[in-house]
């Protein structure tokens, strides 16, 4: 067992002027992870220590958090792989802060997916008695593959473009686009989509920094999936 060194960012965007890095040293344990070690710190030394968690098993997002300057999914994060046992926490940037390692993603989400029409164009009349519309195996899964996201926003933290243009919808609203694109159930042209992402910050805004694609935690194909809806909205 060693003890291990956190630095953890303290900042209650309601009361305080500035805010402070604040140290805490707690005992590892077996399979640590940084879900169950800021519980442990703040059960036993800094109650008002806030921090977001649901699901615990890297399924719903709510836990991503810059880990010594990397944004990642706390609750899959092992203290073992900091091989000195010092580990800096901070809040994810770009995103509202709500107080200390707590960012508001779901504020940001809801706006992202308004803007880009998150749902299912059709003029389809709903019809319940008749099957459903097939859809080749190969096409569904595709779709399967970019709704994996979980919205945890650390592609945006990832992301260069973000930091310095607010309104970039990043790679989780592209992958979006791309989603509903190879949907055959909607409706939408290219046109409609240029409409929507066609301009710096949409399709055109990304850098190709990778940021995005190298830290995404469910592996999405992010940089290939915007480079295609790229060559497809640069021909309309
Ligand atoms: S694309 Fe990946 S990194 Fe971005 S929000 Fe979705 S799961 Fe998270
Ligand atoms: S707590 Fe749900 S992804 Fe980490």
């Amino acid at each position: 067992m060693r003890t291990l060194k956190f630095k953890i960012f303290r900042f209650n965007p309601r009361i305080d002027k500035k805010a402070t890095f604040d140290n805490y040293e707690i005992e590892e344990s077996d399979s640590m992870t940084l879900f169950i070690a800021l519980n442990k710190i703040r059960e036993t030394l800094s109650k008002d220590l806030s921090y977001d968690f649901v699901c615990r098993a890297g399924i719903c997002g709510s836990c991503g958090m810059m880990v010594n300057g990397k944004p990642q999914l706390a609750c899959k994060t092992l203290t073992g792989a900091y091989e000195n046992g010092e580990i800096t926490l901070a809040p994810m940037p770009t995103f509202e802060i709500i107080k200390d390692l707590s960012v508001n993603t779901g504020k940001w989400m809801n706006g992202m997916s308004k803007k880009v029409e998150s749902w299912v164009h059709t003029n389809e009349k709903t019809d319940i008695s008749r099957l459903e519309k097939r859809v080749s195996q190969d096409v569904s899964n595709e779709v399967f593959e970019l709704d994996r996201c979980i919205e945890c926003g650390i592609c945006l933290a990832s992301c260069g473009t973000k930091i310095m243009r607010d309104d970039f919808i990043g790679a989780v609203g592209l992958n979006r686009v791309t989603r509903f694109h190879t949907d055959p159930h909607d409706e939408r042209s290219l046109e409609d989509y240029y409409e929507l992402v066609g301009d710096d910050n949409g399709i055109f805004g990304c850098m190709s920094l990778m940021g995005c694609e190298d830290n995404c935690p469910k592996n999405l194909p992010l940089q290939t999936k915007i480079a295609y809806m790229r060559r497809k909205l640069v021909s309309v």
